[in-house]
């Protein structure tokens, strides 16, 4: 994962990229480091520890580049934080991604006489770099780091620069990186968001391609044949009030909090872009979605919206084991579903997927992304930056446009039998299921409202974590149908934060073998919506047994040890209502733990390794 910015223009750099980093923390929180140039050599800071814990960071120059971490090889120490350095401490690298053949590398470059000081993969690149580095023979910086990438294998985003050369070379391979164009100075940066209040005009780098900037150009090309790329700048709209906590304690609950509006906004997307999807999926032969965390469930939701509404079969396989399971041909669509647009495993699915010919659909929050440039279509969800680690509003988002997307192909599969040359007549919407529809499409129209008042809950919820949830460390997370993903979500969303142990799974599962963890040290999280008579039996079962459970109650059922009420809905429409609940009931677990909500222990938000 780790976040990389670079500037270069007439300012003093080194306070530019310290703003502009503590806006990546998200991607990696164990170390940060930076490097200038200045009087013809290089300045270089780093330590173990946060970005945002530092007061200021002043190093001299307008030309630097900086990284904050999340370790792969090697723990965060002083040492192994990045830039690294060449032996002669002319040329300093940042590096976001994995060198996969670093250790042959390693050896060969120590054979040769080079000196490692830190344990990480990184530090073979700027070795390698200084191998081919011969600026006395007129060999520039670009030719070196040219070399040096086609000798590695693995996925990177790098920049480079050296203490003889005014200018920074970056380059990509499934890792991101997007240079910013601002007036007489460039940045780049592992995303839009690390330049937005400077400049909001941008190039997104493709794998394989290198861009060299200078004080008054710059210059992209694949560094495989060294030939030039004509790219379009592109312009941004993006709200800069998005990066402030506005008066809430963390970003996460901000975020919880912006539910409602953001749904509405997530409404309003446009039918066209969601009924070009919805035929997209309708001519193909096949369909697969592929996403992972937080991503997958709200996936997962869909395929019971998309089985339940449009009778349409569509596979949901988690992007890391895609490649093991997906039968693909050209008849086949695979949709990623992915908030960043960068996770490493979505995008090899997807990459996968274009190489077997398939036609690639995506759903994807950050514009720009790798996701939306090597999808066919793409809906953008339009739900600003967030910034918390625990995506919330995000997930949400995913679900409304999915859920419209299962009720659009629904609709059409009534429209496409009442034309009597159409022979799907097995589609046929009977009376009842046509009501449903309508019944859905109005409640859906309400969600944002019912996520308000799902929200009025918040003071019971934090009492019932006080009550329940700070002492006892393992928790199931029970749903049954359509509720099942959302016991998963429910789940990750308390384990990621809380540092506690919470399993979800079918409620009808429980019996097969789970259920004898039920005692004083494992509660149960129930999701009931209305109609749902057969969970109460499964939450029976732990009750005879002496557990403790909570229900997330949207209905009337009584059978809780503490009830979280949230508005009546049907059940498609439920796993909507259900989420500001299990959020907050982490959100407040996790505050009364003292844990770091908005960057968890271990995590990154966007990741983009394997
Ligand atoms: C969820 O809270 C996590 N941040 C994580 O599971 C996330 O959903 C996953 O890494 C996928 O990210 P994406 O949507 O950006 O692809």
């Amino acid at each position: 994962m780790c976040g990389i910015v670079g500037y270069l223009g007439n300012e003093e750099t080194s306070s530019i990229l310290f703003e502009s980093l503590k806006r990546l923390e998200y991607r990696g929180y164990d170390s940060f480091g930076f490097a200038t140039i200045h009087d013809n050599k290089l300045w270089i800071t780093k330590d173990k520890g946060k970005i945002s814990d530092v007061v200021q960071i002043k190093l001299p120059g307008s030309i630097g580049i900086s990284h904050t971490r999340w370790s792969t090889h090697g723990p965060p120490s002083k040492i192994n934080a990045h830039p690294h350095t060449d032996c002669k401490n002319r040329i300093a690298l940042v590096h976001n991604g994995i060198i996969a053949n670093y250790l042959s590398l390693r050896n060969k470059l120590k054979e040769r006489g080079h000196i490692f000081k830190s344990e990480t993969d990184t530090e073979v690149l700027v070795h390698l770099i200084e191998e081919y580095y011969k600026p006395e023979d007129g060999v520039k910086l670009e030719d070196a780091v040219s070399s040096a990438l086609n000798a590695v294998e693995g996925t990177y985003a790098i920049t480079v620069i050296s203490a003889l050369e005014k200018k920074i070379v970056g380059a990509r391979k499934e890792s991101p990186l997007v240079l910013g164009i601002g007036n007489s100075c460039f940045y780049l940066g592992s995303d839009i968001s690390s330049f937005l209040p400077y400049t909001n005009k941008t190039i997104p780098l493709d794998d394989f391609e290198m861009v060299v900037i200078e004080p008054e150009s710059y210059k992209i090309t694949d560094f495989r044949t060294g030939l030039l790329k004509d790219k379009k700048i592109t312009k941004i709209e993006w709200n800069q009030k998005e990066s402030s906590k506005e008066g809430f304690d963390h970003f996460m609950l901000k975020e919880i909090f912006e539910q409602p509006q953001i749904l509405k906004i997530a409404l309003n997307i446009c039918e066209e872009e969601i009924s070009k999807l919805a035929e997209t999926i309708k001519e193909a032969d096949n369909v697969y979605i592929t996403a992972t965390g937080t991503s997958l469930h709200a996936a997962m939701t869909s395929e019971y919206w998309f089985s339940k509404l449009a009778k349409l079969p569509v596979r949901v396989v988690d992007s890391s084991e895609f490649e093991e399971k997906a039968v693909l041909d050209e008849k086949t669509l695979v949709i990623g579903v992915t908030q960043s647009g960068e996770t490493y495993d979505t995008l090899r699915a997807m990459n996968y997927a274009k190489k077997n010919n398939c036609k690639l659909a995506s759903i994807v929050n950050i514009p720009s992304s790798t996701a939306t440039r090597i999808s066919d279509i793409t809906i953008l969800q339009g739900s600003g930056m967030e910034i918390g680690v625990a995506a919330t509003k995000t997930f949400t988002t995913q679900l409304m446009i999915l859920l419209r997307l299962a009720l659009k192909l629904a609709k059409n599969n009534g429209e496409t039998v009442s034309s009597p040359t159409m022979k799907n007549e097995r589609c046929l919407l009977s009376k009842d299921v046509g009501d449903k529809i309508s019944e859905i499409e109005e409640q859906l129209k309400n969600v944002p409202r019912y996520i308000e008042e799902a929200l009025t809950q918040k003071e019971k919820i934090k009492s019932i974590t006080e009550k329940y949830c700070i002492n006892v460390k393992n928790f199931l997370y029970i749903g049954k149908g359509i509720n099942y993903p959302t016991a998963l979500e429910g789940a990750l969303k308390f384990k990621e934060i809380t540092y506690h142990h919470a399993e979800g799974m079918p409620a009808g599962f429980l019996k097969h073998g789970t259920i004898s963890l039920i005692s004083d040290d494992m509660y149960t999280i129930a999701f009931v919506p209305r109609d749902d008579r057969k969970i109460l039996s499964n939450v029976e079962e732990i009750k005879s047994r002496g557990g403790k459970i909570i229900g997330i109650v949207s209905g009337t059922a009584k059978h809780f040890d503490e009830t979280i009420n949230v508005p009546r809905v049907s059940d498609i429409v439920s796993p909507l209502v259900f989420a500001p609940a299990y959020q907050l009931l982490a959100y407040y677990t996790a505050v009364a733990l003292g844990r770091d909500i908005d960057q968890p222990r271990h995590l990154a938000k966007t990741v983009t390794v394997e």
